[in-house]
């Protein structure tokens, strides 16, 4: 008889470009003002890839890179690397097999997943089944996308928005009680109109005319995801507690995706969760879609105890959105 094990985080990783655009930056690019930007979306400054010889691949590289020095691990010990990501570098071959190729993970299987902002959430569960089922020991989960590549600076609705960035964490069994509990996730189909790039894939394939109407570049309603994003993270948050039989005060952290702060503030209240302890980085580096989770993992880890009750939660494109409760453990040190 197999021992169940739990998946517990025991790895992270990041990171972000170091060119800055800040709020004045957009300011002489489109007609918008700092002082707009910061009340209505909470962000300050987000971080673009600019140099063109990079991509996504790059930044999932160095972010994994990253956590496989923190963790003290040589890159051919890891079994399996999923990659959330929107923004991959090709439409046809897994960034995540890139990033194999790049780091010499030689003993990995790999593949990506899209799905947009909870991109990162859903891969983590994916990932931490897979470790669950005893077959894999080292799984890592990475959050990865450079939106710079699918925005229309000409577009005030999106360009403030959005940043580029990766995260990864390591998913390894342990039989201590700690690890990921539960996940309560929602797919809403109808959804997608109000949130999509229309071009690029086999619908809309790329022509003069594609690249004319600017159908590669990110399309959003705005309000209507707004609201949706504050009523679906707020409704799993709540039904990943209570089918676990755990009250708001049990938690220690939420960890809620960076789109907009007002809607991580409304989550937090409506939850009635304290603001010191939601966790929040969205004014340096905006919306990072599938990395905004791990990059505030990786920003926040030593404010993490071991045992301390968290709750990741996520809404984006399909529209797709969730809640995963875990219990944190203990990283690897070198
Ligand atoms: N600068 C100045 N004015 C602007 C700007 C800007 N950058 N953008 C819009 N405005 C104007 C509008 O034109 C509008 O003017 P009007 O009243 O004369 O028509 C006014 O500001 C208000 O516009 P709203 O769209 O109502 O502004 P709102 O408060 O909803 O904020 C925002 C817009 C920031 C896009 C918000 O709706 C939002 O964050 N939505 C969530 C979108 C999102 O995060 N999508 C990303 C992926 S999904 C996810 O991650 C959850």
């Amino acid at each position: 008889m197999r021992l169940k094990s739990n998946a517990v985080i025991t790895g992270v990783g990041g990171f972000v470009p170091d060119n800055i655009l800040n709020n004045s930056d957009l300011e002489k690019m489109v007609d918008t003002n700092s002082e707009w930007i910061v009340s209505r979306t909470g962000i300050k400054e987000r971080r673009i890839l600019n140099d063109p010889s990079l991509a996504t691949s790059d930044m999932a590289a160095y972010a994994v890179k990253d956590l496989l020095k923190n963790a003290g691990l040589e890159p051919e010990e890891i079994d399996c690397l999923i990659i959330a990501t929107s923004t991959p570098d090709h439409l046809l071959l897994s960034t995540a097999s890139i990033v194999c190729d790049k780091l010499g993970l030689v003993n990995a299987w790999a593949t990506d997943i899209n799905a947009a902002c909870s991109g990162f959430l859903y891969a983590y569960t994916m990932g931490a089944s897979l470790v669950e089922s005893n077959r894999y020991k080292k799984v890592i989960v990475v959050g990865a996308d450079q939106n710079s590549a699918i925005i229309n600076y000409e577009d005030r609705n999106t360009c403030i928005l959005f940043g580029d960035g990766a995260g990864a964490v390591l998913l390894e069994p342990t039989t201590e009680d700690v690890g990921l509990i539960d996940s309560v996730f929602k797919t809403e189909g109808k959804g997608r109109e109000h949130l999509l790039v229309p071009g690029g894939g086999s619908k809309i394939p790329a022509t003069p005319d594609s690249v004319a109407q600017k159908l590669h570049y990110i399309r959003q309603d705005g309000r209507v995801v707004f609201k949706a994003a504050i009523k679906g993270m707020t409704e799993t948050c709540t039904e990943v507690l209570k089918r676990n039989d755990l009250e708001i005060n049990d938690i220690k952290w939420l960890i809620p995706h960076q789109a907009n702060y007002r809607i991580i503030h409304a989550v937090g209240e409506n939850l009635g969760l304290p603001e010191d302890r939601v966790k929040v980085n969205i004014e340096r580096y905006g919306n990072t879609t599938a990395a905004t989770i791990p990059l505030c993992i990786w920003d926040f880890k030593d404010d993490f105890k071991y045992n301390d009750n968290m709750i990741f939660t996520a809404f984006g494109a399909g529209f797709s959105w969730g809640a995963t409760l875990l219990k944190w453990g203990k990283l690897r040190t070198v």
